[in-house]
């Protein structure tokens, strides 16, 4: 239910509970703040017409209140817009449902509860986005072809900040920017834990895809999948104090996947990351094989990451799921240019062994300007002394001698 008020009239207010006057009755006030509380059902329609209506300049939803979304958000085109989230915008976990109805993108065949954009957007206040994803994890368990929602999906925007919210029990991707310019995200904490035995699988914190100019920083995040992840056409990013726990890392990719496309990722900045119990900490990823796409990787610095318990710590992979064999007859056209892993410090979990850093290109002179600086990383003490491994590269920087001679294939 959609209330408009002026923070002055609490008397109004007050009434309006008793007598439950509805938004039209009540009218719009000149502060511009509309509130809104549960109504016991479908909360989504009077989300929506307060996100549209410009004399809601102030959305709010205050602490205490839980909105259920039953059916999906369509707030693309949304302008000078506060998203005062106080209290909780919980989605309702009726799978069938989101199966048929969620937004859908062509892309890794995603779908989606929620689309916002537009411009000058922000959200804020301190309260929580909830998925109900567990139904999902364990419907997925049981079935792979589930379709599973991305949480929110900032969609075809302009200057959008989102900041002091927390993102609990994602379906799959917790955050999706997609086709957006100038968006900021801050003070984030984002949980996707299952609580049975089937994991919170795909709940990637960030992926960002044909979008430039984006930040996201001072966040903490426990999840199941890439803590952050650079897409095709990622361009301008900025990653800064993260807290990553039990993710796959940040990833640049996987990229040049598909016949006939370009993906560009340039100019990213990853720095001040603690990167705990995961699969991977700093990594660039892109086909190789027959018939797949083509790309450029550019400029992308991974600085200040301090490791824990990390599969693996480093790691460009340019033959990603491609064979030896193949990656040497077909070697990757998503070229990687002007590289940095920056002060990497800490451990790894010994799954690879004495393994930390492993920079595998594709032959023929398809990674230029790779540079290794100030890196200790080392694996548990029953390895021995931590191994670097690096093939058909050349690498600069002072920790480039750990690496020796690299391998060369093709
Ligand atoms: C969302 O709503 C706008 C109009 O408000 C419409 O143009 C657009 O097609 C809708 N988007 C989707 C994906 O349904
Ligand atoms: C971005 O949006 C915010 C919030 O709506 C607004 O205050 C700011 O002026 C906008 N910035 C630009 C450059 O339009
Ligand atoms: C955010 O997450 C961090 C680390 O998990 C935690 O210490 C902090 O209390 C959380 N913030 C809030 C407001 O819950
Ligand atoms: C890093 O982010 C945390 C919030 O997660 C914040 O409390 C802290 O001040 C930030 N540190 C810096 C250096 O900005
Ligand atoms: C961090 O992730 C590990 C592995 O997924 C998990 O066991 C642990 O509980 C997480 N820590 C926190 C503080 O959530
Ligand atoms: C990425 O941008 C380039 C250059 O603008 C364009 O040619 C290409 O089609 C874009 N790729 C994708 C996946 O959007
Ligand atoms: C490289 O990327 C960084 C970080 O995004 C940016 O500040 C810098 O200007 C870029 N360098 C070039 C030569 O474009
Ligand atoms: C290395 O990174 C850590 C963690 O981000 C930071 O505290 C430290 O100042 C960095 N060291 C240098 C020399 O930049």
């Amino acid at each position: 239910m959609l209330r408009r008020h002026a923070g002055v009239v609490s008397a109004l207010w007050l009434l309006s509970l008793i007598t439950k006057v509805t938004s039209s009755t009540l009218g719009v006030r000149a502060s511009g703040v509309c509130t809104l509380t549960a109504s016991g059902s479908d909360d989504a329609p009077a989300f929506l017409e307060a996100a549209a209506d410009p004399s809601c300049l102030t959305v709010t939803i205050p602490a205490g209140t839980t909105l259920s979304i039953q059916s999906k958000l369509n707030m693309t085109g949304t302008s000078n817009k506060h998203l005062n989230v106080e209290g909780t915008i919980k989605f309702n976990p009726d799978i069938d449902y989101w199966a048929d109805n969620a937004f859908s993108f062509d892309f890794q065949d995603q779908i989606a509860f929620w689309l916002l954009g537009g411009k000058n957007i922000i959200m804020d206040g301190g309260g929580t986005i909830d998925g109900s994803g567990q139904a999902w994890y364990d419907a997925f368990a049981k079935d792979s072809s589930t379709l599973r929602p991305i949480l929110l999906t900032i969609f075809q925007a302009t200057n959008v900040t989102v900041q002091n919210i927390h993102m609990i029990n994602g379906p799959e991707w917790i955050n999706f920017v997609n086709e957006g310019q100038d968006i900021t995200f801050r003070n984030i904490n984002i949980s996707a834990v299952s609580t049975s035995k089937n994991d919170a699988k795909n709940t990637d914190g960030w992926d960002i895809f044909r979008s430039d100019n984006v930040v996201i920083a001072d966040s903490n995040i426990n999840n199941g999948d890439d803590c952050v992840s650079f897409k095709p056409n990622a361009t301008n990013m900025l990653v800064s104090n993260l807290s990553c726990n039990g993710s796959h890392g940040i990833s640049v990719g996987s990229l040049g996947q598909y016949a006939g496309e370009y993906d560009i990722v340039q100019n990213v900045l990853a720095t001040n990351v603690r990167m705990s119990n995961a699969q991977n900490g700093a990594r660039i990823k892109a086909w190789a094989g027959k018939g797949v796409g083509a790309g450029l990787v550019k400029n992308i610095t991974f600085d200040g990451f301090v490791e824990s318990n990390v599969d693996n710590p480093v790691v460009i992979d340019q033959c990603y799921m491609t064979s030896a064999d193949d990656c040497a007859k077909y070697p990757s056209n998503t070229y990687i240019q002007d590289v940095w892993f920056t002060n990497i410090t800490g451990t790894s979990s010994g799954k690879e062994k004495a393994t930390v850093a492993s920079l595998s290109c594709s032959p023929d002179g398809r990674c230029t300007d790779v540079n290794v600086d100030d890196i200790s990383v080392t694996p548990p003490s029953k390895y021995g002394a931590a191994e670097f491994t690096c093939q058909n590269v050349e690498l600069g920087g002072d920790a480039a001698s750990l690496f020796g001679t690299c391998k060369t294939t093709g």
